[in-house]
């Protein structure tokens, strides 16, 4: 028996893009540690220099010379933010702040993508927003209003993307700004702001940020990406039970806001401890992940809006791990993966059906009929990484090889993913794109 062993996944894709992002705003220098080295942090990076920052890497290390709540400079050219939708809402509020119109522009999958749910409350709060393609998406324009005015909105998805792009407006705006929330997203904007000493105050239901006062940049450690751990998880997950041994992923970050996939591969039968588990100073969860082969999988219901938040880009992964359950798994509650880089329910049961796995799904809901053999397949990524990633976890439970075309995505979030995936397959890449 093997046992496998990972001394680190890459950075958390979602606290890297907050941490370089604060500090940009910040009076003076932060360094962010162990940052994601992808394309969704390189774009992020890039509009944050157009803008006026000055930051250099370091190995996988940033420091970020923050220029203040208001010292951003006016870009010379429309900002370009490339596949990701989190630094795009964050940015655009940022922006929202400033005394200068800036343009900003997204990827094909982005442009596809919903930004009307940000865009109303920056509105609200004063920012003249004005599409420049189709409503509701990008390319915009926008014209920063200073101060902002504070406002109290209620969730209208189940984002975090909704929550931070207002508390980081927020922190533009003279008072007290509000978000109310049906169920809790990941919090790592919360954690962060606390962290950086900001005014806010957050439960599971209601978060109050007191903006319009300058905070000082910190020095930020990133914990591994859970979401890219996963990967590791689940192609651990569905291997034959002949060919098992151990599995250690070190220094993962567990908060409980993105921990329900670790929960649920616990409940179908996988033998996951968490080990050495610890704090960082800013205020996020980090552990060990140990894994040793469970019996058989059993299948799951996932649903409940809260569930599903706290696993929603493992989704995928989740009915990819069904189809070697016994039974059905029924995944309700995931109304939110249209709005993905893909619709990511129907593209997800595409690529389940071309491994030969019975799928069906609605609008929000997906039933994945699981215990029967796959046979290899050829599937294309559509240009989604996750989708790219979930295929190719498929692909190497089978003997036989699959072809997964358009993987050049996968960059996106995970740049060491294929050497790392090679533990568990042999994997031979085609033509990099
Ligand atoms: C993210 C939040 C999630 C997630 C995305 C990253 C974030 O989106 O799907 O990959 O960094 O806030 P929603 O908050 O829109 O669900």
């Amino acid at each position: 028996m093997c046992s496998f062993e990972f001394h680190s996944v890459p950075g958390d894709k979602s606290i890297s893009q907050r941490a370089i992002v604060l500090n940009a705003i910040a009076e003076g220098k932060g360094t962010v540690y162990n940052v994601l080295r992808s394309r969704d942090i390189e774009s992020c990076i890039a509009i944050l220099r157009q803008l006026g920052v000055t930051i250099a890497w370091n190995g996988d290390d940033l420091s970020v010379h923050g220029k203040g709540l208001r010292g951003l400079q006016a870009p010379a050219g429309r900002l370009e933010v490339g596949n990701t939708a989190t630094s795009a809402r964050l940015i655009l509020s940022v922006l929202a702040g400033q005394s200068f119109a800036a343009e900003l522009g997204g990827n094909a999958l982005l442009s596809a993508r919903p930004m009307d749910w940000v865009v109303q409350p920056l509105t609200d709060m004063g920012a003249v927003i004005e599409y420049l393609g189709t409503k509701g998406c990008l390319p915009l324009r926008i014209q920063g209003a200073s101060p902002l005015s504070p406002i109290e909105m209620e969730a209208t998805v189940f984002s975090a993307q909704e929550k931070s792009a207002l508390l980081f407006a927020g922190l533009y705006a003279e008072g007290i700004t509000c978000y109310r929330q049906r169920c809790q997203s990941r919090d790592h904007t919360e954690r962060l702001m606390h962290y950086f000493g900001i005014d806010i105050q957050s439960d599971n239901d209601v978060t109050f940020l007191k903006g319009g006062k300058a905070f000082s940049a910190k020095d930020v450690m990133v914990p591994g990406d859970l979401s890219s751990a996963a990967f590791l998880l689940a192609a651990y997950a569905i291997r034959r039970a002949e060919r098992k041994g151990s599995l250690l992923i070190k220094g993962v970050g567990v908060n409980p806001t993105r921990s329900g996939f670790t929960g649920l591969l616990a409940e179908m039968g996988l033998h996951l401890t968490l080990q050495a588990e610890a704090e960082l100073i800013s205020g996020e969860p980090i552990a060990d992940i140990y894994c040793t082969p469970g019996t058989r999988l059993s299948s799951v219901l996932a649903e409940g809006n809260g569930r599903i938040q706290s696993l929603i880009d493992e989704v995928p992964l989740l009915a990819a791990v069904s189809a070697f359950a016994e039974g059905d798994t029924v995944i309700r509650d995931c109304g939110e993966l249209r709005d993905k880089d893909t619709n990511r329910i129907q593209t997800t049961a595409g690529v389940l059906r071309a491994f030969g796995v019975e799928t069906s799904c609605s609008e929000d809901e997906m039933v994945i009929h699981g215990g029967r053999r796959l046979s290899p397949a050829i599937v294309d990524s559509c240009g989604d990484h996750r989708i790219a990633m979930t295929a190719a976890v498929l692909a190497s439970s089978l003997d036989e090889p699959s072809i997964i075309r358009n993987c050049g995505c996968i960059n996106v979030s995970y740049p060491g993913f294929v050497e790392d995936l090679s533990q568990f397959a042999d994997i031979d890449v085609l033509y990099a794109e």
